[in-house]
């Protein structure tokens, strides 16, 4: 996929998405390592400053992850990010993914509007046909938000991970672009 386009602004309701910069780095690393989004994740491991440049030079400038930072329309305040990842442009397909980084904003829609603006973005712009999401079973949260982003449960996957020393079902969502 080649890489977003820099200027690029996908407008909602409450928020807007800007592409992720390099000024965004320490922010969103310590985003990512807050117990709220590491418990949610399948990658455990705490994420450095050097792990997310290496990130950001090595799949999202070279377009192999476009990502977003959500942020508030009232005074552009940074929210949390968001994410299309494992692109499969022989399928048209990818991987979406979210997390917002201050918890007070959780429960407010902002998650769901987010999500639904990656995918009018997957679909409408770069034309892709189908997104998945990869939920952990115990996250209601995140099932209820792509439920209501229009995906659809897959699969539900038992026991197929073992995080902190427990094994825990994973649910695939997908959704399905309607216009082809
Ligand atoms: C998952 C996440 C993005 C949801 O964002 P959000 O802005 O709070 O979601 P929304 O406000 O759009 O809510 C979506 C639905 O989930 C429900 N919900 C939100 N938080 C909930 C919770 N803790 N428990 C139960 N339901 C919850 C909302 O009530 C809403 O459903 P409703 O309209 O039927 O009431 C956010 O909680 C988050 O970043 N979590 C940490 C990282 C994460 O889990 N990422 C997803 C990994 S797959």
């Amino acid at each position: 996929m080649e890489p977003m386009k820099r200027d690029l602004i996908i407008k909602g309701k409450q928020i807007y998405l800007r592409p992720i910069t390099a000024d965004d780095t320490e922010m969103t690393v310590r985003w990512r390592n807050k117990p709220a989004v590491v418990q949610n994740f399948i990658y455990r491991r705490p994420v450095t400053q050097k792990d997310h440049e290496e990130w950001l030079a090595n799949k999202v400038f070279k377009g192999f992850v476009h990502q977003f930072i959500i942020c508030r329309n009232e005074d552009g305040a940074p929210l949390g990010s968001v994410y299309l990842q494992n692109f499969e442009e022989e399928h048209k397909r990818a991987e979406s993914g979210i997390y917002l980084g201050e918890e007070q904003t959780y429960k407010k829609g902002i998650g769901t509007e987010a999500v639904c603006l990656i995918v009018d973005y997957a679909f409408g712009t770069l034309g892709l046909h189908k997104l998945s999401a990869r939920v952990l079973a115990y996250n209601t949260a995140s099932r209820r938000l792509h439920e209501k982003a229009g995906y659809a449960q897959e699969a539900y996957l038992k026991e197929e991970l073992f995080l902190n020393g427990k094994y825990e079902d994973l649910i695939l969502f997908g959704v399905i672009n309607p216009r082809g």
